[in-house]
């Protein structure tokens, strides 16, 4: 089989250093990658290191092995444009249309997926240009990555990063694997709940439970390479790395997921409920850590209810129309107890996996039905968390029309 082909367009930012991870993960994982920088970024980096670690011939502009015809060929033979670094002004010049260098007139020859990942200063982002030529590339069907927020070029922080160029890896990735389609879920905001909630005890001690996030991570990840903007609230997910373009809240217990997930869900077209919610907290926090006393058995822990956040979305949705899933975690009579507990919550869809101490918890592939409120029973096979996700999105997207 031929090595899926991708351009990687650099513009001129500080940032293109980091295009150059970008390219030896493409270029270790199978793919065939020319490199399009424009004159600026190679201010940054140079030809010569584009060059040798592509393999390819680099140019900037369309003068070089005209009887090539590059600024036609390098776009139609494309299966992936990806532009990171993408600047204020690369982002103006491929929202008009504009041509004036050979990765400009890539981007008007291109007919496959095309992804953007912008960086630069936070004014510049803000700008109300750059945002309306954003939402132009957008509507258009190209995937623009949110900006990270973090450390600039100088001392100054803000959204403007680069993403991590493994984590625009990984949207090139699903972009890739999902072929020409439209981004479906462009101009939509959903929210995400992933992880295991930890109800305190005292300062050192929680109850809490095996869920790894990776399955809610998954769900993130997949809305953004579809277009979607994503919050995604992240209950202690410690260790799993920022998905790019994912707006993330960091929250530790169920009421202060409860708390972001409804301020998020205010304008969401879908929320997912994918994080595995405590049922009970202790009543009592102990300020002070919890000492054992010779002699004498231990006080007993007594629970209170938490309150369920899936439920209540459900019943009392922020807008109408908006798609609202939950997950459920079984271990025995999955389907019935499924069924038993979509109508319960009140949700559209139910996603319905078994779980024991081996199955699903950490692990990178997952196997379910999802349930609908309509009757409906999709099997998703075992396979990658990912195609799991991927299944969701396909029917929320077809619930929302
Ligand atoms: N959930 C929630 N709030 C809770 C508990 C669960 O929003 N307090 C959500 C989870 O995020 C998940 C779904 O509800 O999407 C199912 O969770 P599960 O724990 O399986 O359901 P329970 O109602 O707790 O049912 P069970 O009696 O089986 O524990």
């Amino acid at each position: 089989m031929d090595k899926p082909k991708v351009v990687l367009g650099v513009s001129g930012g500080i940032a293109a250093y980091k295009a150059c991870e970008l390219l030896r993960r493409f270029t270790e994982s199978g793919h065939d990658v020319r490199v399009v920088p424009t004159a600026s970024a190679l201010h940054f980096v140079g030809a010569a290191t584009w060059s040798a670690l592509s393999g390819n011939p680099v140019s900037t502009e369309v003068w070089d092995r005209v009887e090539e015809v590059p600024h036609v060929r390098i776009g139609q033979h494309a299966d992936l444009v990806v532009v990171a670094p993408a600047t204020a002004d690369m982002l103006a010049k491929a929202a008009h249309g504009l041509a004036d260098d050979l990765l400009t007139n890539t981007l008007l020859t291109a007919r496959c997926p095309v992804v953007f990942a912008p960086a630069m200063h936070t004014e510049m982002w803000e700008h109300p240009a750059t945002q309306e030529n954003v939402a132009t590339l957008r509507r258009r069907g190209a995937v623009v990555v949110e900006p990270a927020v973090g450390r600039l070029t100088g001392v100054d922080t803000g959204k403007g990063r680069l993403p991590d160029p493994a984590e625009i890896f990984e949207v090139c990735r699903r972009v890739l694997a999902r072929g020409v389609r439209e981004p479906d879920l462009a101009g939509r905001h959903v929210v995400v709940s992933a992880g295991g909630t930890r109800e305190p005890l005292d300062p050192v001690r929680f109850l809490g439970n095996r869920s790894s996030g990776k399955q809610g991570y998954a769900l993130a990840r997949t809305a953004a390479a579809r277009g979607a903007r994503v919050t995604l609230v992240a209950a202690n997910t410690t260790g799993l790395p920022d998905p790019a373009g994912v707006d993330v809240v960091p929250v530790g217990t169920a009421v202060q997921l409860r708390e972001a997930v409804l301020k998020a869900a205010a304008d969401a077209d879908a929320v997912v409920m994918a994080a595995a919610v405590a049922d009970f907290r202790p009543a009592v926090y102990a300020a002070g850590k919890i000492k054992k006393k010779d002699g004498q058995d231990p006080e007993p822990i007594v629970l209170v209810r938490n309150p369920d956040i899936l439920a209540e979305i459900s019943a009392d949705r922020a807008r109408s129309g908006q798609v609202i899933v939950g997950f459920a975690a079984e271990t025995d009579d999955v389907l019935a107890n499924g069924r038993t507990k979509l109508a319960r919550k009140g949700c559209d869809l139910l996603v319905v996996n078994e779980v024991g101490e081996r199955k699903t918890f950490g692990s990178e592939e997952n196997e379910a039905v999802v349930l609908g409120a309509d009757g409906s029973e999709t099997p998703v096979p075992h396979g990658p968390k990912e195609a799991l996700a991927d299944t969701v999105w396909d029917l929320v997207a077809a619930r929302l029309g």
